[in-house]
């Protein structure tokens, strides 16, 4: 049994990550008298949403007509059908005054000529169900619009008298025997002392795993965190089959490139020099949702009609824009092409391929971030003590595919509900319960076996593997063989963790430990994601099947829940809610408009 010493202490509420999605409940919980912490394992101000560059989605009518209901469909229809519809309409409608807040808080957006928030167009948003030409819906701060989001949420969170425990590495959950979760053990990280987090609500915002992949525009930090803690107690995740390919990383290194560059003018081009995307999306071209640009960008290049000496990539083009309005708008990804792709963005297009991007599969819960209870026959009753937001989490939003800028609106819109359900469920006069012991010594002891690992295989080897797999076998094409290969593979990788090495026993900075906690997370998300891509047999948004090419919404319109066990994984399904959250009869979406029907762009 391990033996540590520990540093104690009880809140109503502690956040695990201080992105977008974890500030902003913290914020809430805060400005709601919660008694809140918010454990991150960097400056809340390097967290992951820092990078968002292009903007987030609300209809605000600032640049032309737009309605929620609109905004409403585009995600329905970005979903591809299997986002909850209750989630899709809360989103919807709560995004203006979500922003407007956020402006209220202190956020620097761009501004129009009057002075109201400057928004763009952005892929798949649209105007008249669809019907209409594109909106301009994406509210942004120049290109670097998630940075000035997380640096005002952190200034509000601190004004309000949250407490932060940065650079501390959450461990693993705590739960009761009678299965509620009760907090959350972490390792501080600078001087090696561990600490319990007692607390009446924990809240997953740990982020997306796209370092399970090779290639990903995700921070080195995206592991998976919440997911590996989440499945470790017995808990599925769902839809981990759906990964999202941005179309315009930088060729190489990976880096973004925001859609906002379409959105402003931008187009691609192949060899030939072609606009291809006037082809495969006649009415939407460049701007068509970002899962249909990044499947037409590979058939080029598998076509022969790729750019660069190895026809292996694409261009974008921005140079055909006023270098004055690249420089207002676009300041950031001039930077980025310049310093990684050694582009000058006024003179040359810049190379691009499709990059790992988001996740649109996590723990699974409701509108209100609550995680859902999978022992529930109905899948609607709440696991107690438990939530998840923001791309830790599945709401289920996004469903198969989540349009451009309405990441930014996720995190904001349901860490905001997250704070006002848990106002509502938290008495602050109960008392918390004693932590159970068990739950604590199984978390400790996984610790400490990882710290003293002697096996024969290192954490950076086997990651690598792991990444390699990840790209080579879930990619933006999948067929039932590479699936199958995958899943193989990733069985025989998942089983070395066992016999890991660990060189560096201490517990100050100590990153070899880290690394390895952060592959025993990342390990949990790949399996389910390959496993849960290998038995969905057709295609649906991101998940591109080439031996299964049709959308099967008599089979398949269905949530995956994966639960894993070490190297085992075994699926199950639930129900997509079709019904919107109101009536059409008291103001909402007519059903008619949101009936499925074949996506075309
Ligand atoms: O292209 C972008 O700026 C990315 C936005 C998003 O993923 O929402």
């Amino acid at each position: 049994m391990a033996s540590y010493e520990y540093a104690d202490h009880v809140y109503d509420v502690v956040v695990v990550g201080a992105g977008g999605a974890g500030l902003r409940a913290t914020l809430g919980m805060a400005e709601k008298g919660l008694k809140t912490a918010c454990i991150t394992k960097v400056f809340p101000t390097r967290s992951h949403t820092v990078a968002a560059q292009g903007g987030i989605a609300a209809s605000l009518q600032n640049m032309g007509p737009d309605h929620w209901q609109w905004h409403l469909y585009d995600t329905v229809k970005g979903s591809d059908w299997l986002g909850d519809m209750d989630a899709m309409e809360y989103l919807a409608r709560e995004a203006p005054a979500a922003v407007y807040e956020l402006e209220h808080y202190g956020v620097p957006f761009s501004r129009t000529e009057e002075g109201k928030i400057y928004q763009r167009p952005f892929g798949g948003h649209t105007t008249e169900f669809g019907e209409g030409p594109p909106v301009q819906r994406t509210c942004a701060a120049a290109d670097r619009t998630g940075h000035a989001i997380l640096h005002t949420l952190y200034g509000q969170s601190v004004r309000n008298n949250a407490e932060f425990f940065i650079e501390y590495f959450a461990i693993d959950l705590i739960m009761t025997d009678d299965g509620q979760c009760q907090g959350v053990i972490a390792w501080k990280l600078d001087d090696g002392t561990i600490h319990r987090f007692n607390a009446r609500m924990v809240v997953l915002a740990t982020g997306g795993y796209g370092r399970a992949y090779f290639s990903a525009t995700s921070a080195h930090t995206c592991t998976g965190d919440g997911g590996g803690m989440v499945a470790r107690q017995g808990l599925p995740l769902q839809d981990m089959e759906f990964v999202q390919f941005h179309p315009t990383g930088i060729y190489g290194a990976g880096c973004l490139i925001t859609e906002g560059a379409r959105g402003e003018g931008g187009y691609l081009t192949n060899s030939e020099g072609e606009r291809f995307m006037e082809r495969y999306a006649p009415t939407y071209k460049d701007l068509a949702s970002r899962d249909v640009v990044s499947r037409c960008m590979t058939m080029e290049i598998r076509a022969g009609r790729g750019v660069g000496a190895e026809g292996d990539h694409i261009h974008l083009h921005l140079n055909h824009l006023p270098p004055e309005a690249l420089a207002e708008r676009l300041p950031g990804i001039s930077e980025s092409a310049r310093i990684f792709a050694g582009v000058d963005v006024t003179k040359d297009p810049i190379p691009v391929l499709p990059t790992v991007h988001y996740n649109m599969g996590g723990v699974p819960t409701n509108y209100w971030g609550e995680v859902l209870d999978p022992a529930a026959d109905d899948h609607n009753r709440i696991f107690p003590g438990l939530m998840a937001v923001g791309e830790a989490g599945c709401a289920s939003v996004h469903g198969a595919n989540r349009l451009g800028s309405n990441s930014l609106i996720d995190l904001v819109v349901f860490g905001r509900a997250a704070a006002i359900r848990a106002a509502e469920v938290i008495d602050p006069n109960e008392k918390n319960r004693e932590l159970n012991r068990h739950s604590l010594d199984q978390a400790m002891d996984r610790l400490d076996h990882l710290r003293h690992a002697r096996g024969a295989v290192p954490t950076a080897g086997l990651r690598l593997e792991m990444q390699k797999a990840m790209q080579a076998d879930a990619a933006v094409f999948r067929t039932d063989e590479t699936l199958a290969n995958g899943c193989e593979k990733m069985t025989m990788i998942a089983d070395k963790i066992k016999d890991l090495c660990v060189t560096d026993r201490s517990l100050i900075w100590n990153s070899d430990l880290m690394e390895t906690l952060e592959l025993t997370n990342l390990m949990p998300n790949a399996l389910a994601t390959i496993f849960s891509a290998e038995a969905r047999k057709e295609s649906r948004g991101a998940h591109a099947h080439e031996d299964w090419p049709d959308r099967n919404d008599t089979d398949w319109r269905m949530h995956t829940l994966a639960r894993v066990q070490d190297s085992t994984v075994s699926l199950s399904y639930r129900a997509v809610r079709t019904d919107p959250l109101t009536g059409h009869n008291e103001g909402g979406i007519d059903p008619e408009k949101i009936r499925p029907k074949a996506r075309v762009y």
